[in-house]
């Protein structure tokens, strides 16, 4: 893929850290991101998903159990083409706190963010053209599924968001919000800004409704199948998906 100086500037980041206790017992004593999926273990997916379109600058978010393991498995990154950069969030205080540990890393810039038990067909190269043509703010992609209370989910307005609610007893839509965010710098600012949720967490979605609040959070949709692996039914799907993909 080409990629113009401006391009070639946007990093990304792969979320691996929380407990996945959903999957336990394979979870007791590795990383769910671990797990095979496909041939691979999961998060050489999310890897290869930004490597494709000229993202070599990869940070990796972990919890302290399983760092080893995953510099391990992953190494510097000279067998992907990148260079990896590991933090280690403390405790699983939610995504959006997994995420404020990357503010060094971005450095000011554009960031790509992967939460790494999510698998999908597509690539996301369309995404990050559109992302790049927007002047300020942050992306999501919206996926139409059966489940949306699994989910964040978006109410759409026309072709904009006018809110997200995570995981609704009563979805307004049946859009879901995917694990892959695009954001600018000012992410780590609203991050500062926001409380946690009542299950404890600092949510992802908190963060995006600011940026909705600001008319700032455009949209694509995806394309192609797409799985959150986080449960024992998502992780056979994905493991289908990714032995039965066309390369
Ligand atoms: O898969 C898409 C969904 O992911 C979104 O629609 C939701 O809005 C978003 O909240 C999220 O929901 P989940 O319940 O699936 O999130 P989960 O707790 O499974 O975490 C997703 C990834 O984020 C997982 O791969 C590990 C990472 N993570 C999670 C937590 C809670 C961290 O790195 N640190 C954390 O503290």
């Amino acid at each position: 893929m080409q990629t113009t100086t401006k391009e070639a500037m946007l990093r990304g980041v792969i979320l691996a850290g929380g407990l996945g206790t959903r999957l336990y017992p394979l979870t007791k004593v590795t990383s769910k991101h671990l797990l095979p999926v496909g041939n691979e273990p999961m998060i050489f997916h999310s890897v290869r998903q930004l490597t494709a379109v000229g993202i070599t600058d990869i940070l990796i978010v972990t919890n302290p159990s399983y760092v080893g393991n995953f510099v391990n498995v992953l190494g510097s990154g000279k067998d992907f083409g990148c260079e990896f950069t590991y933090r280690v969030q403390e405790e699983a205080k939610g995504i959006a706190n997994a995420l404020a540990l990357a503010e060094g890393f971005a450095a000011g810039e554009r960031i790509v963010v992967l939460l790494g038990d999510n698998i999908f067909e597509s690539s996301i190269e369309q995404v990050v053209s559109d992302f790049h043509a927007q002047p300020a703010g942050a992306r999501v992609l919206l996926k139409k599924v059966d489940d949306p209370q699994r989910y964040g989910v978006a109410t759409l307005n026309g072709n904009r968001i006018v809110k997200i609610e995570e995981k609704p007893k009563h979805p307004k839509s049946d859009y879901a919000i995917v694990g892959v965010y695009f954001y600018d710098s000012s992410v780590f600012d609203i991050i500062r800004t926001i409380e946690p949720s009542s299950r404890g967490e600092y949510e992802i979605t908190d963060v995006n409704n600011v940026y909705i609040n600001r008319a700032q959070l455009e949209h694509s949709f995806l394309k192609g199948k797409w799985v959150d692996a986080g449960t024992f039914d998502s992780l056979a799907e994905a493991h289908q998906i990714l032995l039965n993909r066309k390369e």
